[in-house]
């Protein structure tokens, strides 16, 4: 996920494009450019780090040009790094690319490049456009732009500039969002309204399929097949603070809203052959490495050390190994049992938590391998693990954790039916269905996330509380812990999580008239076990709102609500489970009018210990 701008018209592009850049930089922020064409040549500017960084670097003495176009990266393909920050060039630096998305097949296409003569310079999937544009120009930057995306195949939102042609910018889309905004004697590209949104309001959203032509004082909209498209205009109504949001009051309901495409840019290319294979190739672990592999041992910190809970239940399940789950903080002060056949793997989705890369150098130190679970490409964690499994969950901008959550759930599924398969555990049915309930995910995501209703009103109930409870058993329990979390740091309402046995072995003395107490109880084979704690807490008069699998025991006369679940493996269910708890965190607080995307005292990157 990265952030696009274009500007074309009268006056001096790059404060414009700056200014853009800006309110893009929530789409990511680990490197940035600029390329403008000046009466002389096309001058392209970028540096690493923020945008901040490159605006330093140009200061007050920017190229001059009216027409440029700009990005702001989340890296994919290639660290953060000069050389791979956009835009990038073909060999010429005569045509400039900037890129959103993620080319699949850029390996395959580099090498055709390569055997045509073109010479790249960065490590991006992006440079290859770039080379392609440049290949086929003959005069006509439409017509290379063409050529060149009928070639690609994955996800791109991208804009191309030429100095044989000054007067135009040439963009294109599929799977990436581009909007064009209409300006008088100006028009704008983007990859979200908020950049341009101080200058118009008008706008026209590009579909997938569709090229646009964007002059100063024209827009034209053609199909790739060539066709001239009538669009509609559109006008925006939000401001521009609720904008760089989508149009959602805070990032963390934005974030919420955008699992189910976190989870299919997660799941891309891993899951091969009709969801038959599971394919890491990142791991790059040989058959006898994974043969050899008796113990994983897991270490994070807050709602990645939930993630790994979860994993916990799920390997040991499928993989039938033990496996350690421990906190980065705990982790690192104490004398931990490592031997050559653990596998290591530490989970961060900033890749910059303090405790987290302590622990991966200590257990470097100890002489093992590690394998992060990250989010972000190029961070310490990243740089440091031997492997990288990446969430493509894109920029988490609300300090409490939803979307890098779940994505990371999913990496840890991914990692897990990955190793049963090398290590033959399952036969090929199995896989496959594994498989297949795995890619059903994100679309049962969706239909939870069409009954934000339903969670609002349970919300209500939660909001005149200073306590509540969560409970579940096995899988379950794991999840409760999450929800509690959640709860706690945005709504500031004292959550705990318990393992549904253990309340009788304390916590029931806590159980008083009305209390909140949400029971998960996904898990089939203890359902009848879960149902008996339910009991003990309705004896007390407890409030019990339960999340539950539809069709499996009629919860309603047992419990106050019941919010039934789309229906999956039990071992997955963890994936559904938590988004109405995410929800339900999300609308307390809203009800108890919190600062919901910056808790109090917390921070979203935890960099000290
Ligand atoms: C809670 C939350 C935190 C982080 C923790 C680790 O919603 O976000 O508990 O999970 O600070 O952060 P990372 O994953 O960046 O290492």
């Amino acid at each position: 996920m990265c952030g696009i701008v274009g500007y074309i018209g009268e006056q001096s592009a790059y404060p414009i494009l700056l200014e853009g850049l800006k309110k893009l930089e929530y789409r990511g922020y680990d490197s940035a450019g600029v390329a403008l064409l000046c009466p002389e040549e096309l001058k392209v500017i970028k540096a690493k780090g923020e945008i901040s960084v490159l605006e330093e670097k140009i200061g007050n003495g920017f190229p001059s040009g009216t027409v440029g176009i700009g990005h702001t990266r989340w890296a994919t393909h290639g660290a953060p790094s000069d050389i791979n920050a956009h835009p990038h060039c073909g060999c010429s630096e005569e045509f400039a690319v900037v890129h959103n998305g993620i080319i699949e097949n850029y390996l395959g296409l580099r090498s055709w490049l390569e055997k045509q003569g073109h010479h790249f310079v960065s490590e991006t999937d992006t440079e290859v456009l770039a080379h392609l544009v440049e290949h086929f120009f003959d005069g006509d930057l439409l017509r290379a732009v063409v050529q060149s995306v009928k070639m690609v195949e994955g996800s791109f939102a991208m804009v191309a500039i030429s100095e044989n042609e000054k007067g135009k910018l040439v963009c294109a889309r599929k799977d990436s969002p581009l909007v064009i905004g209409l300006g008088e004697r100006e028009n704008y590209i983007a990859s979200d309204v908020p950049a341009f949104l101080g200058h118009t309001r008008k706008i026209y959203i590009l579909e997938d399929g569709e090229i646009a032509v964007v002059t100063a004082n024209s827009v034209e909209i053609l199909s790739v097949g060539g066709e001239v498209l009538q669009k509609e205009v559109s006008e925006v109504t939000w401001d521009a603070a609720e904008a760089e949001k989508g149009g959602y009051p805070h990032f963390m309901l934005k974030e919420i809203m955008e699992q189910p495409r976190a989870l299919r840019e997660t799941m891309r290319g891993r899951l091969l052959k009709g969801c038959s294979e599971f394919s890491l190739p990142e791991l790059n672990l040989t058959p006898e490495e994974i043969r050899s592999i008796e113990q994983v041992y897991i270490v994070a910190c807050g709602t990645a050390y939930h993630a790994g809970l979860v994993a916990k239940y799920a390997m040991e399940k499928i993989l039938h190994i033990p496996v350690e789950v421990d906190l980065a903080s705990e982790f690192r002060y104490r004398a931990p049992l490592l031997n050559k056949k653990t596998l290591f793997i530490v989970i961060s989705q900033s890749g910059e938590t303090a405790d987290t890369l302590a622990a991966l150098r200590l257990a470097r130190q100890k002489g093992n391998k590690v394998l992060a679970i990250t989010n972000v490409v190029g961070s310490s964690v990243a740089r440091e693990a031997h492997r990288v499994l990446y969430t493509w969950a894109g920029p988490e901008i609300a300090v409490a954790s939803t979307k890098a959550y779940l994505t990371q759930l999913f990496s840890l599924y991914l990692l897990t039916y990955y190793l049963a398969q090398e290590k033959k555990l399952l036969s090929p049915e199995e896989l496959k269905e594994a498989g297949e309930a795995l890619y059903r995910l994100p679309e049962q995501v969706e239909t939870i996330l069409k009954r934000v209703d339903e969670v609002r009103e349970i919300a209500a109930y939660l909001t005149s509380w200073e306590s509540a409870f969560f409970i579940g058993r096995n899988l379950d329990y794991a999840v409760a812990m999450e929800g509690a979390l959640k709860l706690k740091e945005i709504s500031y309402i004292h959550a705990e999580a318990y393992a549904s046995g253990e309340l009788k072995h304390g916590t029931l003395a806590l159980i008083v008239d009305g209390i909140p107490v949400i029971a998960l109880v996904t898990q089939r084979a203890v359902i009848e076990k879960s149902l008996s704690n339910i009991k003990e807490v309705k004896a007390r008069c407890g409030h019990v709102i339960c999340f539950a699998q539809e069709g499996t025991i009629e919860f309603q006369r047992e419990v106050d609500r019941v919010f039934y679940l789309p229906t999956n493996l039990d071992v997955l269910m963890p994936i559904l489970t938590v988004v109405p708890l995410q929800l339900l965190s999300y609308y307390a607080a809203v009800g108890r009018n919190c600062t919901v995307d910056k808790p109090r005292n917390l921070a979203k990157s935890v960099t000290v210990e």
